[in-house]
C-alpha cells in the first residue's frame, strides 16, 4: 500500500453532536486526554457565568490553557489520525453547524440520560440522516438519575426512524448506578465514582456468571434485574449489523458519564472499530474515494475574522481526495484559476501549526483573500472534478433589514450581498421592492450578529432591524401557480431569492395548511427536498 494510501485509511473524521449541556465539551475534553492531547481532564466548571465564547471549544481552551479556536481538531490514538469538527452549540449555533456536518464522514450524538432526544440534537440529527453517515449514540449522565434505558432507546428508534444496538447495558443510574455490561465482551465494568476530573479509571471486571462476585459487586436485586434485561436485549431487538452501522440505519449506542470518565475510553475504541474510513464524495454523476490519484477538496466554511483588526478571512476545506501538499500550485474550479494556498493551518492537538502535507478525510483552513464561496472545489490541475454544492439550509428566524442612509446605499447593497454569497446568512426580496429592504433569514441567531457587526465594521453601514414572527419557508414548486392571487393568510410572506425563485415565509404550520387548502394546485416544498445532497 502506498504511503498516501496506508494514511487516508487511518483517518476518522467525525462530528459530536448534542443539545446544549449535554455534555458534548466534557466528552471531547476526555477524548483528547486518551489522545494524550491534553495533561489531565477536568469538569469545565463555571460555564454557565461566562457563556460568551464563539465556540465550545473556546471553553476547554480557557480552562487548559491550549489553543482550539477553530474547525477542528486533530490527535492520535492508537495509530489512528483523529479529526474531530466543532459543531458550535450554544448561542452560536448557526448555519456554519449545519454545513460543518457535510464535512463529517460519521456522528456521535450526546445524549442526557435524564432527557433524552432535545431540539437541538433532533435539528442536527436530520442533516445527519440527508447523508445516511454512521450515528453512534454516547447516553451521557448515567451518574444522575437516568430515564429508563428501554424508552430512551424506543424514543431514537420512533423519533429518528433508525434501529439502535446497545453496546453497553446501564445497570442502574444516579446514586444507583454500578456500571454497565459490555454485550460483546459479556463481562461487568463496575462504576467507581471517580470525583470529576480525575485521569483514566480502572474499572473491575465481572462474568455475568459469577452470581457470587456479581452480589458483592452489585447486589442481588440490580443482578437479577441485569440478567432479565440482558435476556430480553439478547432475544428481541435489532442485530447487530455493521453494514446498517455504515450506511446510518443501525446506532450503537453507548452507556456512560462522560464527566467521570466512565465508558469513554471502550466507546472509543469501538467507535474507531466500526465507523468508516473517508467517505467518496459525489462530483457530477461519479463517486469520487479518498484513494483517488490527485489532491481534491471542498469548501464547507469561512470564517471571517470577527477581530476588526485583522479582516483576514479563513476557508476550510475538506479533503476529499489524495494528498495536499504545500508547496504544490492547485487548481480553483470555480475562479478557473490556479492558486497557492497560502498558510496552510491545522489543529494539531495544542497548536494550530502550518501544515506541509494532509490527506483525504483531513481539514484545513487557508487564508482567503476573497475568493472562495462555499461549496467551491479546489484540485490538482487536470482533474476533473466538482463536488456537489452544500446544500442551504431552512432558515428559522427572519427580520426585515432596511438600510437607514440612503447616502450609503452603494455600501448597503454590496455588504448584504457580499455576506449572503458567503453563506453567513440567507436573503430574500419582496418581489416589487428593491434592495433598500431585505428579508434576512438565519438558522442561529448569532448570525444576526454577525451581519450587524460586519456592516458596521467592513462595510461602515447602519441600518434598521425588524425581527418577524415567521418561522418556516417553503419554495413555491407549482409553475402555473399566480402568486399575485394567492389566497393567503395575512402574516403569510412572498418573497423571492437571489436565484428569483418564489418562497413563501410563514409563522406556523397551519399558516401552511391554510395556503394548500384554499390555493388548490399550489404545491410547496422544503428546502431539503430541493437541496438533497
Ligand atoms: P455541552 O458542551 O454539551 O454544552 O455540555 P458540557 O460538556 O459543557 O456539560 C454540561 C454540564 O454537564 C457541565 O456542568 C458538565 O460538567 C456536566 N456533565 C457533563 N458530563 C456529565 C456526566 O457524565 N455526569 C454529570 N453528572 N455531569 C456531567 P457545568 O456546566 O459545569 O455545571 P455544573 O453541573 O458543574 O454546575
Amino acid at each position: 500500500m502506498s504511503e498516501t494510501k496506508k494514511e487516508i485509511a487511518r483517518r476518522r473524521t467525525f462530528a459530536i453532536i448534542s443539545h446544549p449541556d449535554a455534555g458534548k465539551t466534557t466528552l471531547t475534553e476526555k477524548l483528547l486526554l486518551y489522545g494524550r492531547a491534553i495533561q489531565s481532564a477536568g469538569s469545565v466548571k463555571g460555564k454557565q457565568n461566562d457563556r460568551h465564547a464563539v465556540s465550545d471549544w473556546m471553553e476547554i481552551e480557557k480552562k487548559r490553557g491550549i489553543s482550539i479556536t477553530s474547525s477542528v481538531l486533530q490527535f492520535e490514538y492508537n495509530g489512528y489520525c483523529i479529526n474531530i469538527l466543532d459543531t458550535p452549540g450554544h448561542q452560536d449555533f448557526s448555519e456554519d453547524t449545519y454545513r460543518t456536518l457535510t464535512a463529517a464522514d460519521s456522528v456521535v450524538m450526546v445524549i442526557d440520560a435524564a432527557k433524552g432526544i432535545e431540539p437541538q440534537t433532533r435539528k442536527l440529527f436530520k442533516v445527519c440522516a440527508m447523508r445516511h453517515i454512521p450515528i453512534f449514540t454516547f447516553v451521557n449522565k448515567m451518574d444522575r438519575d437516568a430515564r429508563d434505558s428501554f424508552e430512551l432507546l424506543d424514543e431514537l428508534e420512533k423519533e429518528f426512524g433508525i434501529g439502535t444496538y446497545p453496546m453497553n447495558w446501564p445497570i442502574g443510574s444516579g446514586t444507583d448506578f454500578k456500571g454497565v455490561f459490555d454485550r460483546e465482551r459479556r463481562r461487568i465494568l463496575t462504576f467507581a465514582d471517580s470525583h470529576a476530573g480525575s485521569d483514566r479509571i480502572e474499572a473491575i471486571e465481572c462474568e455475568l456468571t459469577d452470581t457470587e462476585k456479581l452480589d458483592s459487586l452489585i447486589g442481588p436485586y440490580m443482578r437479577e434485574a441485569l440478567v432479565d434485561e440482558i435476556e430480553l436485549l439478547d432475544g428481541g431487538g435489532f442485530e447487530f449489523d455493521l453494514e446498517k452501522v455504515r450506511c446510518g440505519k443501525l446506532s450503537p449506542v453507548f452507556f456512560g458519564s462522560a464527566l467521570n470518565n466512565f465508558g469513554v475510553e471502550p466507546f472509543l475504541e469501538n467507535f474507531l472499530k466500526l465507523t468508516t474510513e473517508p467517505l467518496a464524495y459525489r462530483s457530477g454523476e461519479d463517486l469520487i474515494p479518498p484513494e483517488t490519484q490527485g489532491f481534491s477538496a471542498f469548501v464547507f466554511k469561512i470564517q471571517a475574522n470577527m477581530n476588526k483588526a485583522h479582516r483576514d478571512r479563513i476557508a476550510f476545506m475538506r479533503i476529499v481526495s489524495g494528498k495536499f501538499d504545500r508547496g504544490n500550485e492547485y487548481f480553483h474550479v470555480q475562479g478557473k484559476k490556479a492558486i497557492k494556498l497560502s498558510r496552510p493551518t491545522q489543529m494539531m492537538a495544542q497548536d494550530r501549526e502550518i501544515v506541509d502535507t494532509a490527506y483525504a478525510g483531513d481539514i484545513i483552513g487557508v487564508f482567503d483573500p476573497g475568493i472562495f464561496s462555499i461549496g467551491d472545489t479546489i484540485c490538482e490541475k487536470g482533474m476533473k472534478v466538482e463536488y456537489a454544492g452544500i446544500p442551504t439550509f431552512a432558515p428559522e428566524h427572519f427580520a426585515i433589514v432596511e438600510q437607514i442612509d440612503s447616502l450609503k446605499r452603494k455600501q448597503f447593497d454590496k455588504g448584504i450581498t457580499q455576506i449572503a454569497q458567503e453563506g453567513a446568512i440567507q436573503m430574500f426580496f419582496l418581489p416589487d421592492s428593491g434592495m433598500e429592504r431585505v428579508y434576512v433569514g438565519v438558522v442561529g441567531m448569532l448570525q444576526f450578529d454577525v451581519l450587524q457587526f460586519r456592516m458596521e465594521s467592513e462595510y461602515g453601514v447602519k441600518y434598521h432591524k425588524q425581527d418577524t414572527a415567521h418561522s418556516l419557508v417553503r419554495f413555491v414548486e407549482s409553475s402555473d401557480t399566480d402568486l399575485k392571487r394567492l389566497n393567503l393568510m395575512q402574516q403569510t410572506k412572498w418573497v423571492k431569492d437571489r436565484r428569483g425563485r418564489d418562497l413563501l415565509l410563514f409563522t406556523a404550520e397551519y399558516e401552511i395548511n391554510w395556503a394548500l387548502d384554499k390555493n388548490p394546485g399550489l404545491v410547496l416544498k422544503e428546502f431539503s427536498q430541493m437541496q438533497d445532497f
